[in-house]
């Protein structure tokens, strides 16, 4: 039976894959909180945050539910972390899912970017961070209130912790050409956050991968077009 592992992305938790738990055909999931997010404890200290204590998490997850293969399928920072499940726990992959992602690190703009939305957290709370990212998320204006909710119930030391690992993630760019696994990527015609051309790109560096673009959809596919991407993801699996 294949197990696939729903890796959510910033700042949102499991609930993000509500259209996916259940629905994937002959198969079970996995769609765990990130610690400091959603129900799960965060990291003793913001330093300790990073996409590969992320990873470690998630294989400590894995091990718990007597899990040895997975499909990982990991949408934006979830994309991060999925790249270093690859670089650090190749054997546990059985095929890789990246949604609504990229491989390239942060620029320095956008590490300037980091630093400032997580003193907005600090001083606003996850109210405050929803009303900065909320418009520049979705285009489905009906996931709209889902969404926000999702974000301000998240804990601010967890916000500002994923922060410090966004910034900090390394370049997953040499680890393309390199993958040996079935790979889907698949994007949003609308993303302004991992655009369709960049997801494109990535998806050629990967040998073999099957590339998708999904119309009317923002940064959060999996939520706003849940039929054509269970339809992607269930044919993929
Ligand atoms: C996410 O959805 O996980 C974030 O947009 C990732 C990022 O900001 O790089």
């Amino acid at each position: 039976m294949t197990t696939v592992l729903l890796i959510h992305g910033f700042p949102f938790d499991h609930s993000q894959w509500r259209h996916q738990v259940g629905a994937l055909p002959g198969g079970r999931c996995i769609a765990p909180d990130l610690p400091g997010a959603g129900a799960t404890r965060g990291f003793d200290a913001i330093e300790d945050y990073s996409v590969a204590s992320y990873a470690t998490y998630l294989i400590g997850v894995l091990d718990q539910a007597k899990v040895d293969q997975v499909v990982i399928c990991g949408l934006s920072m979830g994309g991060y972390i999925a790249f270093e499940l690859l670089r650090r726990f190749p054997d546990r992959v059985r095929a890789a899912v990246f949604s609504n992602t990229k491989a390239t690190p942060d620029t320095a703009e956008a590490k300037r970017g980091r630093d400032l939305l997580a003193a907005k957290a600090q001083k606003e709370g996850a109210a405050g961070v929803a009303g900065e990212l909320v418009p520049k998320l979705m285009v489905q204006p009906e996931v709209v209130g889902e969404v926000t909710k999702m974000i301000e119930r998240q804990p601010v030391t967890g916000i500002v912790g994923a922060l410090r690992a966004l910034r900090e993630r390394p370049d997953s760019t040499p680890l393309l050409a390199t993958m040996r696994i079935p790979v889907l990527v698949v994007a949003g015609a609308d993303d302004r956050i991992a655009p369709a051309e960049g997801m494109q790109q990535m998806a050629h560096a990967i040998p073999g991968a099957r590339f998708v673009v999904i119309p009317r959809s923002g940064h959060l596919t999996p939520l706003e077009q849940p039929r054509a991407f269970n339809a992607e993801l269930g044919a993929f699996l």
